[in-house]
């Protein structure tokens, strides 16, 4: 694999592609690389690869885009960090193959997707993403990178603590303590409407991953957010496992106050 915090860095959204599909012999590598995806929960997700023409498929803020995957999960608990998980590990992998990706949670036709998808009673699909070779950005993909602030991030004093919510973490303590790359991990990762709800506290040999709700990202079937936690944990780990690092995921509130609006989500060990 490239260096991890490399292909983090370099990843952004993409919403223009050249047109002209994906190259067959990427895409069955990246299929044979979905069937083998797992994630810390043990909870399958389905990737379903669908060809625009075939199915009917598009988005209004997609152009020249001619595949799509669309990832399905079954109903239950931890559903969405496991799906965030295992979808990001698979657009990491499209991204390291040259691949443009964009995870599409809003603006698509959903029942279509759904339709195309097979999605059974009892299942969510959640997002799906077009997979293709990046092109210009059009106008109207600068206009909705601008209308996010898609290329801002929050400070680690934000986003981070010491050991509880009233100690700010900052760059230097995150290089003091060899965590620097494992939290820009975090930090670069996508979120819907680049919202970033991550907050993590460090506490020794633990990070402890809470969730900052924003209103109106909880449906029905699932916490969209919790969605952009799993995909944060999945970049978290991985950017471990790449300096050798041994994280570990379990589920143990610890007994700290935690601010309103907030949940504990897993902590790492490591
Ligand atoms: C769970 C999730 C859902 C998203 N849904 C949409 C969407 O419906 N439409 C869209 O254009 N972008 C969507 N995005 C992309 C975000 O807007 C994007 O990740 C964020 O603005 C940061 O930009 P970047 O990915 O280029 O770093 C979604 C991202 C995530 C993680």
């Amino acid at each position: 694999m490239a260096n991890f915090i490399d292909l983090v860095k370099t990843r952004r959204s993409v919403r223009s592609f050249d047109g002209k599909g994906v190259d067959p012999k990427v895409l069955e590598e990246l299929k044979a690389f979905a069937e083998d995806i797992t994630n810390p929960y043990g909870i399958k997700v389905r990737f379903i690869f669908l060809d625009a023409k075939e199915n009917d498929l598009s988005s209004p803020v997609l152009t020249g885009e001619k595949c799509y995957v669309s990832a399905v999960v079954a109903k239950g608990e931890h559903m969405e960090e496991a799906y965030g998980y295992s979808f990001q590990k698979l657009l990491m992998k499209a991204h390291e193959l040259g691949l443009g990706t964009v995870w599409i949670g809003g603006t698509m036709p959903r029942e279509k997707f759904e339709k195309a998808s097979c999605l059974q009673e009892g299942e969510v699909m959640p997002c799906v993403s077009p997979l293709g070779i990046t092109a210009k950005m059009s106008i109207k993909e600068n206009l909705m990178r601008k209308g996010v602030k898609a290329d801002w991030r929050m400070k680690f004093e934000e986003l981070f603590c010491i050991g509880n919510f009233g100690k700010p973490l900052d760059e230097r303590y995150a290089k003091e303590n060899g965590l620097f790359d494992d939290l820009e991990a975090v930090r670069f990762a996508p979120s819907a409407v680049n919202k970033q709800p991550w907050r993590i506290v460090i506490d020794e040999h633990s990070a402890m991953f809470f969730e900052k709700h924003d209103k109106g990202y909880i449906t029905p079937d699932y916490d969209l957010q919790k969605i952009d936690m799993g995909i944060a944990m999945y970049n978290f780990e991985t950017q471990m496992l790449s300096e050798g690092k041994k994280p570990e995921l379990i589920l143990d509130a610890p007994d700290i106050t935690v601010p309103d609006g907030m949940d504990y989500v897993a902590t790492y060990t490591f």
